[in-house]
């Protein structure tokens, strides 16, 4: 089952888009190829400086959610012919992500799927089977300039194989947030399981004796 949604968040002006892109595809790429457990055929750009200079606004538009976040990085990256973004759920330390559309001339309406599924696992597992993941989500659709908010950690996410022509593509810019209270929460659970383990290991040590 999914549900089709067309985003009203818009962040970025026509003009801004265009700025950014223009910025991009000057700069030297890192080929995503190189990482292919992910993606294929695709370009991208860690803390391009353009993006930088609009941090203060594009987290305006997660602050009231999630009020303890803190900015971690940004990323923009091409997509083409043939381009494809396996299910995944994000890195450590990446809990909120704005995923937004800064180029997208030929129309592709390449849309961001979002499950409505928990993953509960930490680091995304490879090995596992995640097509149950796939059974309900959200088609998140992007017009130039807007975007869709994710807690991409806790909810995988991917795109379908992009199917255009040759000299077609679309251009994505992504922000990303820590949440601090949730590592706090974690290692504060880590400590007490340790604790816990300790004590069982005490107390197993005496039933020996
Ligand atoms: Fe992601």
């Amino acid at each position: 089952m999914k549900v089709e949604w067309q985003s009203d968040l818009q962040i970025f002006s026509p003009e801004e888009c265009q700025a950014l892109v223009k910025e991009f595809l000057a700069l030297e790429h890192y080929d995503e190829n190189k990482e292919s457990t992910y993606y294929k055929n695709s370009l991208g750009f860690y803390n391009m400086p353009g993006s930088l200079a609009y941090v203060d606004r594009v987290t305006s538009f997660v602050k009231d959610r999630y009020p303890q976040l803190t900015f971690n990085s940004t990323y923009a990256r091409m997509y083409q012919r043939n381009s494809t973004l396996n299910i995944h759920t994000d890195r450590k330390g990446l809990d909120v992500a704005i995923s937004i559309c800064i180029e997208d001339n030929n129309n592709l309406d390449w849309p961001l799927n979002i499950s409505a599924k928990r993953y509960d696992g930490g680091d995304w597992d490879l090995e596992k089977d995640p097509s149950h993941f796939k059974t309900k989500y959200l088609e998140a659709h992007c017009g130039v300039g807007y975007g869709a908010v994710m807690e991409g950690r806790n909810f995988p996410h991917w795109r379908e194989e992009l199917l255009c022509g040759e000299k077609q593509r679309a251009i994505y810019l992504f922000y990303f947030w820590s949440i601090p209270e949730t590592e706090s929460k974690i290692t504060r659970l880590v400590k007490e399981i340790e604790e816990r383990l300790a004590e069982l290991k005490e107390e197993m040590a005496k039933g020996q004796q």
